[in-house]
């Protein structure tokens, strides 16, 4: 899984632009997979076929990475932009940015007091002289990521885009160890949650699951003053209970405490204060789905090094593969 997570963590893929993941996860998921398909809004369905008495979970890990949108080109050739998906303007001065076409730039800053500072007195660099000079390189309307190396420290790695590529990597995980599943499986590798828990909403309506799991990164309260937060890295995977775009459904949340117990699983309870995840969407689907969420636990979310513990994604694979094999009759 650490190879996995390095490869598409390293890849480029903000909101609304995720086809280099799509196509890295594709070609994982292909030897294992019943059946493959992209939808419309290009979330990726994979699909594992259960046994007769199965259940139909949808399992949903987003695709998308928060990222900047130019928004003007100045005559120097510096260009503004817009964040993509929820940026902190405390980690963007001095970090770099890359474009799909590999044009990297550095974010900067105008002068002023840093409490007053604000999105739009940031700039980034591309090294052009001159407005045509950048326009060779940067359109208008050309989407960037953050420029950062995968670092293994161990147990302990460090990513840009931890959230979600570590979610995909957990489901690609579940996805090679599940020979016959019980239960149909569509492993939905999502778009655009960032900017609205897009893609989730359209797979959950057209694939209308009888349970619906979202597998995302969640804050934890383990840093020197940190705000508080009753998640850890390193205690095991995060079971949901909630966040801004979901009360977890209670059977939910029970079934996978219980399925935690009995496999000897290390989890602790999550309870974020803000912040949503897919299955915020999927749950409001058409006459409502059961929903929940089992969580990576990650410090230093939507910085440009987000940190896991390797063990508790490993945590969420078992808890995943658990419910894959579960019966769920007369639960959902
Ligand atoms: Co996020
Ligand atoms: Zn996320």
């Amino acid at each position: 899984m650490r190879g996995t997570i390095q490869q598409l963590t390293e890849a480029f893929g903000p909101s609304g632009y995720e086809d280099e993941i799509t196509h890295l996860i594709k070609a994982i998921a292909k030897d294992y997979a019943d059946e493959i398909a992209v939808d419309t809004l290009g979330n990726l369905i994979v699909t594992k076929k259960g046994r007769e008495q199965g259940k139909r979970i949808m399992f949903a890990a987003h695709m998308d990475e928060i990222g900047i949108i130019v928004t003007h080109i100045n005559k120097e050739g510096f260009l503004r932009f817009a964040g993509v998906g929820g940026i902190g303007i405390a980690t963007l001065v001095g970090n770099r940015v890359r474009f799909q076409n590999g044009t990297l730039g550095v974010i900067y800053r105008e002068k002023g007091e840093w409490k007053d500072l604000t999105l739009d007195k940031l700039y980034i660099d591309i090294g052009a002289e001159n407005k045509e000079e950048a326009e060779t390189k940067v359109q208008l309307g050309d989407f960037a990521v953050f420029q950062r190396e995968f670092a293994d420290l161990g147990n302990r790695l460090i990513a840009k885009s931890m959230d979600d590529r570590v979610g995909c990597a957990v489901l690609l995980e579940v996805l090679k160890r599940s020979k016959n599943p019980l239960n149909t499986l569509y492993f939905v590798f999502t778009t655009q949650e960032e900017v609205g828990l897009r893609g989730a909403r359209t797979a959950a309506y057209g694939l209308d699951p009888d349970l619906g799991i979202a597998l995302d990164v969640t804050l934890t309260g383990d840093m020197p003053e940190a705000q508080r937060m009753d998640v850890s890295l390193g205690k095991g995977a995060a079971i949901k209970v909630r966040d801004s775009s979901l009360i977890a459904h209670p059977k939910v949340k029970e079934l996978l405490v219980d399925l935690a117990e009995a496999n000897k699983i290390p989890y602790q309870l999550e309870v974020l204060e803000r912040g949503g995840t897919d299955a915020g969407a999927i749950h409001l689907t058409r006459e409502g789905i059961p929903a929940g969420a089992i969580s990576i636990p990650t410090r230093y979310v939507h910085s440009p090094s987000e940190m896991i513990d390797l063990r508790d994604a490993e945590a969420c694979v078992d808890l995943v593969f658990a419910l894959t094999e579960r019966e769920l009759g007369g639960i959902f």
